[in-house]
């Protein structure tokens, strides 16, 4: 899949990836009105990574569902939307908005950006409101819905098992990593905000360990994303514990990847006899 907010709402993509070669489609997410998102600079490059705050930038929930739902329609790969809210019921709204919308197919509720001053990663952090949200967001629709923790909360297994005991149909793990860079000639941080979010191969032993941590905790399927670079990289969050990958920063450097990433699979697949991808899964832990 691809990893929320690196690949748009997946239109302009779709005319550089083969989107046929993705299990999903996961778009930038969304809020009820439109928004305009934080100041440049947005983005900043580190040594094995990117920190970003874009703040949630966006077209808004009536725009989402009469621009791009219908192009979603026509496609064979299922779109699943990223939700967000700066309250509660605002995640409750946007679910029921989305609700029997025709191309889209499953809801990913980021409780998990560490780029906004409300909501957001707060919503993530206490294993109580993020049940809360949760149980009202699947009360609020018939689509399969996915939970996308942060790697920031103090105890994301306890997180993680509110969410999966809150009706959850997935998880999604992780989110990116509070970080920062400074100017040091304006003595300023680079990022308007200060801190920003930290993606890309620096994050992947963390979300990799997250994965493997939480697997051993839950009975739902995870979908690992972090610094998700290769097939090697995907077999690894595979072997931990996790059904599928979601590749983020790794696609806006290279378009190509996702089917690089499905090729590599098939190859190891085939190389060491494995029939069903699912006997890969946790097979590394104790799953
Ligand atoms: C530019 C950018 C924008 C992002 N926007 C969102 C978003 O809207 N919603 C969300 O849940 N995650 C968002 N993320 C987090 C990614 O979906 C992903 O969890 C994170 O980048 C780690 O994966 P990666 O290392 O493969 O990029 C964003 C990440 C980047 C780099």
């Amino acid at each position: 899949m691809s990893a929320s907010g690196t690949f748009g709402y997946g239109v302009d993509e779709a005319q550089k990836v083969d989107i046929t070669k993705l299990g999903a489609v996961i778009c930038k997410g969304i809020f009820l009105k439109p928004r305009d998102g934080n100041p440049q600079p947005r983005l900043v490059e580190t040594p094995a990574g990117m920190l970003n705050s874009i703040g949630l930038q966006g077209v808004g929930i009536d725009k989402l569902i009469s621009d791009y739902a219908p192009v979603w329609g026509k496609w064979d790969t299922p779109v699943i939307v990223n939700i967000c809210g700066e309250s509660a019921d605002e995640y409750t709204e946007i679910a029921k908005r989305l609700d029997e919308v025709d191309g889209v197919s499953g809801l990913e509720v980021n409780i998990s950006c560490p780029n906004l001053h409300k909501g957001g990663m707060e919503f993530g952090t206490d294993p109580q409101v993020a049940a809360q949200i949760t149980s009202n967001v699947k009360a609020a629709t018939s689509l399969p819905v996915m939970v996308k923790l942060t790697p920031n909360a103090p105890d994301i297994v306890s997180v993680a098992r509110a969410v999966a005991d809150a009706g959850a149909d997935a998880l999604s793990l992780i989110n990116t990593i509070v970080g920062m860079a400074i100017d040091v000639v304006k003595q300023k941080p680079v990022l308007p905000n200060g801190i920003g979010g930290l993606s890309g191969p620096a994050i992947k032993p963390i979300a990799l360990a997250i994965v493997y941590k939480v697997a051993k905790s839950v009975d739902i399927p995870i979908i690992g994303v972090g610094g998700i670079s290769s097939a090697n990289d995907a077999l690894e969050f595979i072997l931990a514990g996790a059904s599928a990958v979601q590749i983020g920063t790794a696609g806006m450097i290279n378009p190509d990847i996702f089917g690089q990433i499905v090729n590599g699979i098939q190859t190891y697949m085939q190389k060491t006899g494995t029939a069903d991808i699912s006997e890969l899964v946790g097979k590394a832990g104790l799953r």
